[in-house]
């Protein structure tokens, strides 16, 4: 089913399929610009947006990145009429493969507590929980929702 897709890094061109994708998959939140996500990630050394392409369409994306220690991905994203057909499997493979190819031994992800069902996507494709307790800070002194 996914033989005929593409996955490559993006380009110009994808921006605005890329955010209307995101969208798509409830990964976007209102105060934050999923465009200034793409051009930070776009102009880092330490960070790729992959995406899939099918017909000349963005059907997917992951974007990754490490802090010089570990690997992160953030965006998993798969277009909803093609979920379930494996390509998340190949978009994690190949988010790891850039990981492994920039020296990263381990990959980091966080999933929101109400996205509790995609947890057994990534436990399908080897993925456990790692108890730790994530803290934050907004740096413009704004309140931390819970
Ligand atoms: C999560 C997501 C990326 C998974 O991609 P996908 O293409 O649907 O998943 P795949 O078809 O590659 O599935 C791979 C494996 O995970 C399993 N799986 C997929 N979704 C699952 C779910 N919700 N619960 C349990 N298992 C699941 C599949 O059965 C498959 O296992 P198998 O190979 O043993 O049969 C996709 O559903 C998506 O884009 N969701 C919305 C965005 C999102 O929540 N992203 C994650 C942010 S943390």
């Amino acid at each position: 089913m996914t033989d005929d897709i593409a996955i490559r890094p993006i380009t110009d061109d994808d921006v605005e399929s890329v955010v209307v994708l995101w969208e798509a998959c409830g990964l976007t939140r209102p105060w934050n610009d999923p465009r200034d996500d793409i051009a930070r990630a776009r102009g880092s050394l330490e960070a790729v947006i992959l995406v899939a392409e099918r017909d000349g369409e963005v059907v997917g994306t992951v974007m990754v990145g490490h802090d010089g220690h570990r690997a992160w991905m953030y965006y998993v994203a798969v277009a909803p009429a093609l979920q379930g057909t494996g390509l998340g499997r190949q978009l994690v493979k190949a988010a790891e493969v850039w990981a492994a190819a920039t020296g990263m031994q381990k990959m980091h992800l966080l999933i929101r507590p109400e996205n509790g069902k995609v947890r057994g996507f990534y436990e399908s494709i080897g993925y456990a929980e790692q108890p730790r307790v994530m803290m934050a800070k907004w740096l413009d002194g704004r309140p931390l929702d819970p």
